[in-house]
């Protein structure tokens, strides 16, 4: 290997525990723990279990994306950042469209907490259709002006995302399917290669593991694509952290 060959960062697969109960997700943490270390905690389970279910994922050794989506007033978002970032989160969302203000105060408020806590700004949801590029940049380069840390965008924006905001800003992508797997409600989907060759970051999956029979055959599948499709665009490899 050469000293001077770039070491690619393998994205990390985050399985969405969108379970009902605390106890369904718990289940699914012990199973998933360590295929793959980071979970994320959505309305779904939040609602039904509060931050109880942040700290079930912490103490089985996982990482958090607390996938709220907030969108409020600029005081309110900065407050709800704030409550986020003590739970110690590794990443949490807020709507773009919350605006300008909104993504400026959930920046400071996730600075003021020792800076590990990063904040994502969704730009379109991944169930809407259409060709939504030109949209998903203008709110990226926002989120990034505002001092956001990256954004959620489908795989088939993150290049474009990238070119614009640089390789350093953040790109989550959602509504990952393996090839030919069923789309369930998302539209603008991609498959793990896809979203690997487009440089995200973090790549979002819920039901076709937590939906699967075998959901650890499954995570297991899907992080061997992701690695094998990072290894093809450079060999050496670290995890993410
Ligand atoms: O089951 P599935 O893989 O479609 O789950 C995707 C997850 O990502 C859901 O929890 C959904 O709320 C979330 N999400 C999304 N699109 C966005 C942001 C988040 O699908 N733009």
């Amino acid at each position: 290997m050469s000293p001077t060959e770039p070491v690619r960062t393998v994205p990390a697969l985050v399985v969405a525990l969108d379970l009902p109960t605390l106890a369904a997700a718990e289940e699914m943490v012990s199973r998933l723990f360590p295929v793959t270390p980071w979970f994320k905690v959505g309305s779904v389970l939040f609602t039904a279990a509060g931050p109880a279910a942040v700290r079930m994922v912490q103490d089985a050794g996982g990482k958090v994306f607390l996938d709220l989506k907030f969108h409020d007033i600029p005081q309110t978002v900065s407050g709800a950042v704030a409550a986020a970032a003590r739970l110690g989160v590794e990443l949490i969302s807020i709507h773009c469209a919350a605006g300008d203000a909104a993504m400026r105060a959930a920046a400071e408020a996730s600075r003021g907490r020792g800076g590990r806590t990063r904040v994502l700004g969704i730009t379109r949801l991944t169930s809407e259709a259409g060709r939504l590029t030109p949209a998903v940049v203008r709110s990226a380069l926002a989120a990034q002006e505002a001092g956001l840390h990256g954004v959620v965008a489908s795989a088939r924006e993150c290049a474009a995302i990238k070119a614009a905001c640089g390789t350093g800003f953040v790109v989550l992508t959602p509504g990952i399917r393996p090839a030919g797997g069923a789309a369930d409600d998302q539209r603008r989907t991609a498959t793990p290669a896809q979203a690997v060759s487009a440089g995200a970051d973090y790549l979002v999956v819920g039901r076709p593991i937590v939906g699967s029979p075998d959901p650890v055959a499954a995570a297991e599948a899907l992080t061997a694509e992701i690695r094998a499709a990072t290894s093809s665009v450079g060999r050496i490899m670290r995890e993410r952290g």
